[in-house]
């Protein structure tokens, strides 16, 4: 009989995700062979701080020294969990350029410098894998990929970011503040110390920027998303948001359309019946449009140890079995054309506007009318409160060029009748019956 082939494996990283990885990838040992008919080994993992993970793993497997790996032609399989930019694509590309296979959970990464580093691994016939990237455990990357290839995908939409999600749940269902629901997320471990990335959406920026260019196979990185975050959402917001019939979800929108690609990260308002409305606590769901699968939703765990290393393990798994079958680096960069990425004042959306408004005859017809004037058309318009000699109200208006919106939103705010526009946020399409 022959010997049962052994794919070895370094592990860059032993934080939350390495970890997770760790643990699956024993456990799922007993089985190696007969799921993918050879075993996987991790013979190094590579810290900074050895000391640090001397009780979870053995001494002889953890190394300080990139040297330790890169040296070694024994090492088939690179696992990048570590983070960042640098050294992490220094590394990667390192370890390309010896014919290792790369498995990568850095959205930061690949939603940058992505498509450099799938060219360099399909010239080296090596697998460059990164499901992980993109909403932890849930598979979507591959299903974009390879599963629903067959279609001309228009529309991709999603919560991807677990923490913002999260803080919006508690605001939603407790009647938080932003303030004390973020503190919240903290408390319980999902918000960072520093929440910049993932309140101010630039964490969900990067995961639609990969999720973009898979989709519509044109590069998109995450300078060309417009991000917008949480912070200015306001529990009387999500209120009035329930009352006409939506949530507000951070949601990312990457839309193919005549004229271009849109890519945005921003609060939206979706109907309540919308099955991403539905989607709660720090769980994710990816929305597909395509031509013959009409929707498909995705949804799961997007962070957490053992999710995230499902992504991971389940990559590092597909590599050593395509190594069995000699079939590596067949799946490369997806981009085969290049669509210009719209800029955020040609897309378009409808807005919900609330404001505090002079109470006095003829307020409502200078507002309407020099909404018009721009051509931004109202869908509603309710008087909400009244306090003294002022007047709560809200409009939602009709889809619209996000400039023209811009540009009358700009005019308003100069009118003496308008005490304070509270807030502004877009509304997932208000398109009116013809
Ligand atoms: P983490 O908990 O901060 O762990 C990072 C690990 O990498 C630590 O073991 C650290 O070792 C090591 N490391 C960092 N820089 C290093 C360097 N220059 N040289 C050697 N080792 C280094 O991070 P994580 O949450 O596991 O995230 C890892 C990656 O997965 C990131 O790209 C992240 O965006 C992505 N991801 C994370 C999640 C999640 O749920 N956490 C979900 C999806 C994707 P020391 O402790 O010794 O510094
Ligand atoms: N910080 C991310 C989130 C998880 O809150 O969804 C890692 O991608």
């Amino acid at each position: 009989m022959d010997a049962v082939s052994v794919k070895k494996v370094a592990l860059l990283g032993m934080g939350t995700v390495g970890s997770g990885v760790y643990e699956i990838l024993e456990k799922q040992k007993q089985n190696m062979t007969d799921k993918i008919g050879c075993t996987l080994e991790i013979v190094k993992v590579l810290v900074r701080n050895k000391e640090k993970y001397a009780q979870k793993v053995p001494a002889e497997k953890l190394t300080d020294q990139w040297s330790d790996i890169i040296e070694d032609d024994s090492i088939d399989i690179v696992v990048e969990v570590m983070g960042g930019i640098e050294p992490a694509k220094t590394y990667i590309q390192e370890a390309l350029e010896k014919g290792k296979h790369v498995v990568t959970a850095n959205k930061d990464l690949m939603a940058t410098h992505g498509h450099e580093l799938l060219d360099q691994a399909k010239a080296h016939q090596c697998d460059l894998l990164f499901e992980a990237a993109v909403a932890g455990g849930i598979p979507i990357i591959r299903p974009m990929k390879q599963c629903l290839l067959g279609n001309d995908i228009t529309e991709v939409m999603g919560i991807i970011n677990g923490t913002t999600n999260f803080i919006l749940t508690k605001m939603s269902e407790e009647e938080m503040e932003f303030e004390d629901a973020l503190r919240l997320a903290t408390d319980l471990g999902y918000a960072e110390a520093d929440p910049t990335a993932d309140i101010e959406g630039y964490d969900a920026g990067r995961k639609l920027a990969i999720l973009a260019s898979i989709a519509f196979h044109s590069p998109v990185t995450f300078q060309d998303v417009y991000t917008e975050g949480i912070s200015k959402i306001t529990a009387k917001d999500i209120r009035y948001a329930h009352e006409l019939g939506y949530e507000i979800k951070l949601l990312g929108i990457a839309k193919l359309v005549e004229d271009g690609i849109e890519v945005k990260v921003h609060p939206t308002m979706i109907p309540l019946h919308h099955p991403l409305a539905s989607v709660k606590d720090a769980f994710n769901a990816v929305f597909v449009h395509g031509d013959a699968v009409d929707d498909a939703m995705f949804y799961g765990r997007g962070a957490g140890a053992l999710p995230t290393g499902s992504a991971v393990v389940g990559d590092i798994m597909d590599i050593a079995r395509n190594m069995q079958y000699h079939c590596t680096g067949r799946i490369g960069c997806s981009c085969y054309r290049k669509i210009p990425v719209k800029v955020m004042k040609e897309t378009r959306s409808s807005y919900y506007i609330r404001m505090k408004l002079e109470d006095r005859a003829g307020t409502l017809a200078a507002l309407a009318g020099l909404f018009g004037s721009n051509n931004v058309s109202i869908s509603m318009l309710i008087q909400k409160a009244k306090e003294g000699n002022t007047a709560e109200v809200v409009i939602v208006t009709y889809d619209v060029k996000e400039k023209q919106f811009m540009d009358s939103m700009t005019v308003i705010s100069t009118m003496s009748m308008v005490k304070e526009i509270s807030s502004v946020i877009r509304v997932h399409h208000v398109e009116k019956e013809e």
